[in-house]
């Protein structure tokens, strides 16, 4: 047989193996994103093998246990039976016909891209890949992270100098390499997971059709684009895009507040539009794991070519001041009853970064508890999700959940999240002073309501 027959071979077993559920799927990352990825390939009758350095997760998976709230026990106990299984043990990777990673990619403390995770997983990779292997890099990052720096780790630290897939020609020392973006939306459960088409930029166009077709087992829509820093891309311009337009509202929300208008009323008239016009809404400010931290990887890469990618900067510049326009709003509405901040009882509803989540990550609502308490107010916070808040990457608050009893002994409640749970006619009628960020008590007449 010929190396191109041969190579060709490995590329044919694989694509047969996943068309018949045989492929062995690897997750690395077992977080928000990996997790419930792991659980699709194995309600599809893959077999599925997690790889977490978090072994209490790992500890927890194999009892059948989950860790994320919208995560029933039940479908991990379904995923072990048909033989899913979680390790930190990268050895069994070489037993992998398909690694999907889905690590964190955060920001450092000077505010740019910190790609520890993702160099560290190729570092632990690489001993273990082999040839005729397909990697798929999930996490959001810049364009020409998986070619300029995952790769270059994956192809130098192997054994058997092994080289990711270019080109036509194919080789049997060879894997394949493809970026696919996660888009998942937590909470929504308008769109279920396999109707999000699944963008894949593949090193080569044999990557892409083994991703195209690995992904095409668990999501309706694949949606092949010409590279892996065309697929980054792609899920960049989607996060500015939100980034950018959250960043408008929260401006002309500033300005309607000054003109006594109801941006929420006008959101509402300017979406009747059949064409041209998608709402955003205004809040506390960003939240999550995306939307405040993906633009700036842009704009981190954009310096590289001489570039500045001045909306991104100024819907930052907008968005991170929103959790002081709230503190603002809370000093106003107490000092038109008399009162100082400094010694006021505030009660904080809600600190997940959106409704209905369990996700505490970049919450303006950890900004907002840290401005209050600096300016010496007296903190309580109530969220379903959360009894307890200790200490993040960024804030140490370690506080308990209080119940909801009694809302008359605060003299300020402050909708940060607007939970589902929450019976906001209740909390108007016995708080005090009502601070609402997220419009929640839309439709009440109370003297006792601020909107900000
Ligand atoms: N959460 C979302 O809704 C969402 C949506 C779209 C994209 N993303 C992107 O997906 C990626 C993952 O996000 P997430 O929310 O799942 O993060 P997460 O923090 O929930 O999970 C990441 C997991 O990776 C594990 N991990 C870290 N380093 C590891 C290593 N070297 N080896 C093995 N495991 C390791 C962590 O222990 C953790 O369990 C990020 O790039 C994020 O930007 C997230």
């Amino acid at each position: 047989m010929t190396t191109h027959a041969a190579a060709d071979t490995l590329f044919d077993q694989l694509i047969s193996k996943i068309r018949q559920r045989r492929a062995s799927v690897g997750i690395i990352g077992l977080g928000y994103v990996g997790l419930p990825l792991a659980l699709l390939y194995s309600e599809q009758r893959f077999p599925v093998t997690g790889f977490d350095i978090d072994t209490r997760k790992v500890e927890t998976l194999n009892r059948s246990g989950s860790y994320i709230y919208r995560i029933a026990a039940e479908e991990i106990r379904a995923a072990r039976a048909q033989g899913f299984s979680a390790t930190s043990d990268y050895s069994l990777l070489s037993k992998m016909d398909a690694i999907i990673i889905c690590v964190p990619t955060p920001l450092d403390e000077h505010h740019e891209p910190d790609l520890s995770f993702i160099t560290n997983t190729a570092h632990s990779i690489a001993p273990h890949v082999r040839a005729g292997q397909l990697v798929v890099l999930e996490s959001t990052t810049y364009p020409g992270t998986t070619e300029e720096i995952m790769v270059p780790i994956l192809e130098k630290e192997n054994k058997t100098g092994l080289l990711a897939a270019r080109g036509d020609q194919s080789k049997e020392t060879e894997f394949f390499v493809a970026f696919s973006p996660e888009r998942e939306d937590p909470g929504n459960t308008t769109v279920a997971r396999r109707d999000i088409p699944k963008v894949i930029g593949g090193l080569n166009s044999k990557a892409s059709e083994l991703a195209c077709t690995l992904y095409g087992s668990i999501f309706n829509r694949t949606v092949p684009v010409s590279s892996p820093a065309a697929a980054e891309m792609t899920k960049l311009l989607e996060n500015i895009y939100r980034c950018v337009n959250i960043a408008l509202v929260n401006e002309l929300k500033l300005l309607c507040l000054r003109m006594n208008l109801d941006i929420w009323e006008i959101i509402d008239a300017a979406s009747t539009k059949p064409f041209g016009f998608h709402p955003f809404y205004p809040g506390p400010g960003l939240g999550g794991h995306c939307i405040p931290v993906d633009p700036f990887y842009l704009s981190w890469k954009a310096k590289e070519w001489d570039f500045r990618t001045r909306f991104i900067e100024l819907a930052g510049e907008i968005n991170t001041h929103m959790p002081y326009h709230v503190l603002a709003a809370v000093v106003g509405a107490l000092n038109r009853h008399k009162k100082p901040i400094n010694g006021a009882r505030i009660l904080i509803l809600g600190v997940a970064y959106k409704k209905d989540i369990d996700d505490l990550r970049e919450s303006p609502a950890l900004t907002i508890i840290e401005l209050l308490q600096k300016e010496g107010a007296a903190v309580s916070y109530h969220d379903p999700y959360f009894p307890f808040i200790g200490k993040g990457r960024k804030y140490d608050l370690q506080m308990k959940c209080t119940d909801l009893k009694d809302l008359g002994q605060y003299d300020c409640i402050v909708i940060v999240t607007d939970h589902s749970d929450y019976d906001y006619r209740r909390i108007v009628e016995e708080g005090q002073l009502v601070v609402d960020t997220r419009n929640a008590t839309r439709g009440m007449q109370n003297s006792k309501i601020v909107r900000c």
